[in-house]
């Protein structure tokens, strides 16, 4: 280990929170982390414990730093979970209610109805995200209406609305701050300004007086505290959304570099030209495929109209001013995996054991769509159900397991797809997260998608994302120097022909055809 002084890192995901030390020359040199629970209260809620969230960062980063090293951490850096919301009093820091997940969808009617009332223009031209109830706004006002219906309290500065950054900076107390990339995912800011929108204000109900104020981020942010064993008063000199910071971690600074990560659900993103920006407006060339069950997707360039379904978000701002990004957001991945693991009691790395283990490892004919809370990018359709088809007998764990994976890349793909024609040809994608430890699912994804798949050879990347950040802010290397030492890739050729290719593509279409609600 480098001699001088270190970043910690901290990763407040959906299912952990990690920690990582970094070296002034940018090596992990410890790590650390605690499981999370989540809880389902009802069908379509999920809800997450703000305390616990709060205890599981206190406990990974115990579990990280070597209490002789605790001096030598010369500032902390944040990536986190984003879109889920905390509603907490002011003077006394607790919570008011359970947080409400990014993967809750008990807003759907309300978006629906906001939908119906003709808003989803101005939502998407403002906030550049169409009305879906995977982002903030919506759970803000579930919130307020079930905390301070009047909105009294609110009126009165008595109660603080947070993304989960924003939850973890006020246990270090002063000020109520949210970074700008996370606020940008709460569907509130106007994306063009880096403001808190006043219609989209009123629209969703959400007095300016419960949000915090937007900062770049690299801060000012309250310095940490109570995070033993590090002294109180280390500086937060970073703060990105874990999705960005991933991005930031893969040196992905130029239009064109696209990078997927395989978390709970999944984020493709790519840094964006504003003259570039999609509209994001689902993805209606793709629907048409999925409806009418055509068979290869589409090449770049053939949706002249740009309406791709991809999100405009501010990827970061670390001192150049708000760098924009486009993304689509894929709910159920690695989810779909846990989902079955739960079902069959077993764990992911056992399914995936047991699939390695299996003759061919093929899905024999089985479709699995999973839109268990309907389907993001760039479908954007919440309605939308999960399925499984073409069951025979003879289907086994094996063969759904199988087809879970392969949903992960058809869903990858699809949104690939969708940058490639705002961004032009994509040819590599930067890969990360929980499920590319399973060099099946890199091989599948390059054989789906027909690109190479670069998997990145550090898993906590948006841990270490938030570290590059960091240690930018506090000059300890620079951008070029970032570049030198990104952790290294092992990279997963395309290895099928394109008729094979083209044919399980059209048959994960039409499946995705028939969980799509019949047109009206
Ligand atoms: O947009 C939601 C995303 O930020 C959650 O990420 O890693 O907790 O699944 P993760």
């Amino acid at each position: 280990m480098a001699s001088g002084p270190l970043i910690l890192a901290v990763d407040q995901g959906t299912s952990s929170t990690k920690a990582l030390l970094v070296d002034g020359r940018g090596a992990v040199v410890a790590r650390g982390a605690a499981p999370l629970t989540e809880s389902h209260p009802r069908p379509g809620w999920v809800e997450q414990s703000p305390d616990e969230l709060w205890e599981s960062v206190r406990r990974a980063v115990a579990a990280c730093v070597d209490p002789a090293l605790a001096g030598r951490v010369a500032g902390v850096a944040f990536s986190t979970q984003r879109e889920s919301l905390v509603l907490w009093e002011r003077h006394t820091g607790r919570p008011v209610r359970p947080l409400v997940s990014w993967q809750d969808q008990r807003t759907a009617a309300d978006c629906a109805e906001l939908a119906a009332e003709g808003a989803g223009d101005l939502v998407r031209a403002v906030s550049g995200m169409p009305l879906d109830p995977m982002f903030s706004a919506l759970k803000g006002r579930w919130l307020l209406d079930a905390c301070d219906p009047d909105r009294r309290r609110s009126l009165a500065g008595e109660l603080c609305l947070g993304t989960v950054d924003s939850w973890l900076l006020s246990r270090f107390g002063g000020e109520h701050v949210v970074e700008v990339g996370n606020a940008s995912r709460t569907q509130l800011m106007d994306v063009s300004t880096g403001g808190w929108d006043e219609r989209l204000l009123a629209l969703f109900g959400i007095p300016r007086s419960v949000l915090p104020r937007i900062v770049p981020s690299c801060g000012p942010f309250p310095a940490a505290r109570g995070l033993p064993p590090l002294p109180d008063g280390v500086p937060v000199l970073a703060v990105l959304g874990d999705s960005h910071a991933a991005m930031f971690a893969h040196c992905g600074w130029r239009p064109g570099v696209v990078k997927v990560t395989y978390g709970t659900g999944s984020s493709v993103m790519s840094i964006a030209t504003p003259s570039r920006f999609p509209d994001p407006e689902p993805d209606r060339d793709a629907r048409q495929d999925a409806d009418g069950a055509a068979g290869p997707g589409r090449g770049a360039g053939q949706d002249a109209g740009g309406t791709a379904g991809l999100c405009r978000s501010v990827a970061w701002d670390v001192g150049d001013g708000p760098v924009p990004a486009a993304e689509g957001n894929i709910r159920a991945t690695g989810r779909t995996l846990t989902w079955l693991a739960e079902l069959f009691r077993t764990t992911s790395d056992a399914l995936l054991a047991e699939l390695d283990a299996s003759p061919d490892g093929a899905p024999e004919g089985v479709r699995f769509v999973p839109a268990f809370g309907g389907l993001g990018a760039p479908w954007w359709e919440p309605e939308a159900e999960a399925l499984v088809t073409g069951l025979t007998l003879g289907t086994g764990r094996p063969q759904l397991v199988a087809a879970a994976l392969e949903a992960v890349a058809f869903q990858v793909e699809d949104v690939v797809e969708a940058v490639e024609r705002v961004s032009g040809p994509v040819e590599v994608l930067l890969a990360d997260g929980g499920l590319t430890r399973s060099d099946r699912m890199m091989r599948l994804q390059a054989d789906l998608s027909g690109r190479t798949v670069a998997r990145s050879g550090e898993h906590d990347l948006s841990c270490l994302g938030a570290a590059c950040a960091a240690g930018l802010a506090a000059g300890l290397w620079t951008r070029a120097g970032l570049e030198e030492r990104r952790p290294p890739a092992d990279t997963f050729r395309p290895a099928t022909a394109s008729a094979d290719r083209d044919a399980r593509r059209a048959a994960w279409r039409a499946a995705v055809s028939r969980s799509l609600p019949s047109p009206a």
